[in-house]
């Protein structure tokens, strides 16, 4: 590792759920706090949610934040992806974009041209935090924001193309939580039809990823599991397209599936 005045500058635009998991697990594996700033929408609020926690100086303005930033999380929801928009991010800066279902093209800023983009796609923030987490990442010049990655000890899985994200969204780090879901509702699993289905879906070597999710399926007490769908389904996102389908009482295969057809509607949303 560096020392603290040669690490990156990083900023998480939009630090909610997942953001805050990734502020807190960079701090708990060693990355200097003073080289971190978060944003959110209501800079107060954001605060006084903080309070309790090693970020809780560290939140400023979303234009604050981009001119001093070297490497930026971008964590508002996909709904919001124009935040950004009207903001010029550092030249040569990295924007990390989060937001499921959202091709690098959707995210625009100020000043594109200066910039390089980099799409990732992780698992739920409980897995970040106990430092567990799947991440598959897409982008040109990936150098800098593998940088700062390695500090979250991620399992990183190769993708072939962007298109793949979507299947990669349900069949990955979905995958924890839909297993969660079929035990809390008595649905029976069968690991070798997740396996083959995720091959129908183009995910090949699926196997170790199976083994991930079941390692990383959270037990919880039936209080407990609201608020953790809470944290990890983004209001009509993939997550929540799985759960709900499996409340329905569909199949696991099916419920999955419908999480990646979701993935592929918010790409024209
Ligand atoms: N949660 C997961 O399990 C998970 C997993 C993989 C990917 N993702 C993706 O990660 C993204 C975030 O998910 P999440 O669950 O963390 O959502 P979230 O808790 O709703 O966080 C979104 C954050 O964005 C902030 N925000 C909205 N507009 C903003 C603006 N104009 N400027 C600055 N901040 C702004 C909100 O601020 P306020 O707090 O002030 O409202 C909030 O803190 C989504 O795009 C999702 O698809 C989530």
């Amino acid at each position: 590792m560096k020392g603290e005045q040669e690490e990156l500058g990083v900023g998480i635009f939009g630090c909610g759920h997942l953001g805050t998991a990734i502020a807190l697990r960079l701090v708990q594996s060693g990355y200097p706090i003073q080289k971190i700033l978060v944003s959110c929408l209501d800079t107060d609020k954001a605060k006084k949610r903080l309070k309790n926690t090693q970020l809780k100086n560290n939140v400023v303005g979303n234009k604050y934040l981009l001119e001093r930033s070297d490497v930026v999380f971008y964590g508002v929801r996909p709904s919001d992806v124009k935040a950004i928009l009207k903001y010029r991010l550092k030249k040569g800066a990295v924007l990390m974009t989060l937001l499921a279902g959202t091709p690098l093209q959707k995210v625009k800023t100020s000043n594109d041209e200066e910039i390089d983009k980099v799409r990732v796609m992780t698992s739920a923030p409980d897995t970040i935090k106990n430092g567990q987490g799947l991440c598959a990442r897409f982008g040109e010049n990936t150098d800098k924001a593998d940088e700062v990655l390695q500090y979250l000890k991620l399992n990183m899985v190769s993708l072939e193309s962007e298109n793949d994200f979507n299947a990669f969204t349900a069949y990955g780090p979905c995958l924890p939580i839909a297993l969660a879901c079929c035990e809390k509702f008595g649905k029976e699993v069968v690991a070798g039809e997740i396996e083959a289905a995720a091959d129908s879906q183009g995910l090949m070597n699926w196997k170790s990823v199976i083994q991930w999710a079941y390692s990383a399926k959270p037990s919880l007490s039936n209080s407990a599991f609201d608020s953790y769908l809470e944290s990890v389904c983004t209001p009509g996102g993939v997550t929540e397209a799985i759960v709900n389908t499996i409340k329905s009482g569909n199949a696991l295969i099916d419920s999955l599936n419908k999480g990646v057809e979701r993935s592929v509607q918010l790409i024209r949303e």
